[in-house]
């Protein structure tokens, strides 16, 4: 792989720049964000329609401070705000790499969002405010693998952008970096916080094996019945993609250093973020959460919930499943695992969805049974929580 075939799967530029069914790097992806539908652009080297006509100092100026070549500014949808940490000669040799692939003459759809956010001139205003326009500067008291995990987390791999919480402006907000966030319906957790991501239960070893597989064995302190079979957890949804797209593809040197820097985050937890109530399921509730619980789920997951080694996660003792916002639990049982069928990520058996199967009453007393069974001890899932996420 060259330099800049590497770099581009470290920012991901593909999982944006692609539509479903599109070849790659000619945009077409549609963005949701508050303030409408953001279409990516295509960044193949074609002259007409792609970035066959940036120069260097284009390319540059696109990605370090989000300003085109005919001087407007582009959405923040577009994560230059993490992309601006990057070196210029990394950032070029990303640009070399995708003057080489094949140009394409598609034509996304143009962007149009509601006034006023469709004036663009109004992002300079944004861009004063909220971009800090500046090239990753190593720390020179942390070692080599510390500054290469900071370079790649806060730059090209932007893990910011869907795991810090944004203000009404769309904003990431600096105060909360990678405090957790929701995006698309999905709760990307809090990397400082110890109850929330689990980071604290894993080694630098295991994290960084998570990060490169998207499966993490924590068998050294969640199998408390002795049952032999190492509870797992896996990387769901917009985690699995980002797993898929880009860090399984990334040296082991680089997971590395990226967990040795998230493993020293330091711990931020929001004043919101309660601990998990005490389970309060009523005896009812219970029994009919293990009916679903034995009819739909125990024949991967088995009966304590234990998993089985290498193909189902275990739901027992798991942090996906207990952390504090239920969003991924909800959204997994409502599309099962991968999210996309077309992302053939999973080396294991595909879970199915049940959001045709369940009803949001059924689907939120099974989530609640696997959060308050077999030791789990986190809050109730309601069916309007489920509701939303359908
Ligand atoms: C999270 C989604 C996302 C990722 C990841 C992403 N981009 Fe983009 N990019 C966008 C969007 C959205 C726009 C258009 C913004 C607008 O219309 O204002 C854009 C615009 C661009 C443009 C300007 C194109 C033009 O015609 O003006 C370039 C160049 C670009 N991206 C390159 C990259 C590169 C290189 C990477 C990887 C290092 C990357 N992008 C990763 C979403 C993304
Ligand atoms: C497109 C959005 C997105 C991006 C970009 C992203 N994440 Fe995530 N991440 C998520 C979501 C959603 C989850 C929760 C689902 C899950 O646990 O897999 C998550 C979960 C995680 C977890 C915890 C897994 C667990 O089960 O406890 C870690 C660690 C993590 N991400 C690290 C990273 C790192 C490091 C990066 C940057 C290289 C990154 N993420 C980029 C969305 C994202
Ligand atoms: C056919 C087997 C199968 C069935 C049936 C099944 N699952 Fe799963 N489940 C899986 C697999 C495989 C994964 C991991 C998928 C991945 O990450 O790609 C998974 C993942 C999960 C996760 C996320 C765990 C994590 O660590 O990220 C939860 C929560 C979950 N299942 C709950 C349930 C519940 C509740 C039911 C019953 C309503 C159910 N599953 C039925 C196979 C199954």
């Amino acid at each position: 792989m060259s330099a800049g075939k590497y770099l581009a799967t470290a920012g991901d530029c593909v999982a944006c720049h692609t539509r479903p069914g599109g070849k790659p790097f000619e945009g077409g992806l549609a963005i949701e964000t508050p303030f409408g539908t953001i279409y990516t652009p295509n960044i193949t080297p074609s002259e007409q329609d792609g970035i066959g006509a940036f120069s260097d100092r284009d390319f540059l100026r696109a990605l370090q401070h989000g300003i085109s070549p005919s001087g407007s500014p582009y959405y923040p949808a577009f994560p230059y705000t993490s992309y601006t940490k990057v070196d210029d000669e990394d950032l070029l040799a990303i640009k070399a790499y995708l003057m080489s692939v094949e140009p394409s003459s598609y034509r996304p759809p143009k962007t149009h969002l509601r006034w006023p956010f469709s004036i663009r001139d109004l992002m300079f205003g944004w861009q004063d405010l909220y971009l800090n326009a500046e090239r990753y500067n190593a720390d020179p008291n942390r070692g080599d693998d510390w500054n290469r995990g900071a370079y790649l987390v806060e730059g090209l791999g932007h893990c910011g952008e869907c795991h810090t919480p944004r203000n009404l402006a769309g904003a990431t907000e600096k105060s909360k970096a990678m405090t957790g966030a929701v995006i698309d319906g999905w709760y990307a957790p809090n990397l400082t916080d110890a109850l929330d991501a689990g980071l604290e239960r894993w080694s630098v070893d295991e994290l960084a094996a998570f990060l490169g597989t998207g499966i993490a064995k924590t068998a050294h302190d969640s199998d408390p019945n002795g049952t032999g079979d190492a509870p797992v957890t896996e990387a769901l949804g917009p985690m699995a993609e980002v797993v898929h797209d880009s860090l399984s593809k990334l040296t082991k040197a680089d997971l590395y250093a990226m967990a040795v820097y998230l493993k020293d985050l330091p711990a931020k937890t929001e004043p919101t973020h309660q601990p998990p109530a005490p389970n309060r399921l009523s005896a009812a509730d219970e029994e009919s959460g293990r009916d679903l619980y034995m009819a739909h789920c125990s024949a991967c997951h088995q009966d304590h919930g234990q998993g089985r080694t290498p193909y189902f996660p275990a739901l027992r003792g798991n942090p996906a499943v207990t952390i504090t916002e239920p969003n991924d639990v909800i959204k997994t049982l409502l599309l099962g695992a991968p999210a996309d069928p077309s992302d053939a990520f999973s080396p294991y058996v595909v879970m199915p969805a049940f959001g045709s199967i369940l009803t949001d009453e059924q689907i939120a007393t099974v989530a609640s049974y696997i959060r308050a069974s077999w030791g789990n001890d986190a809050a109730p899932v309601q069916s309007a929580d489920v509701k939303v996420l359908r």
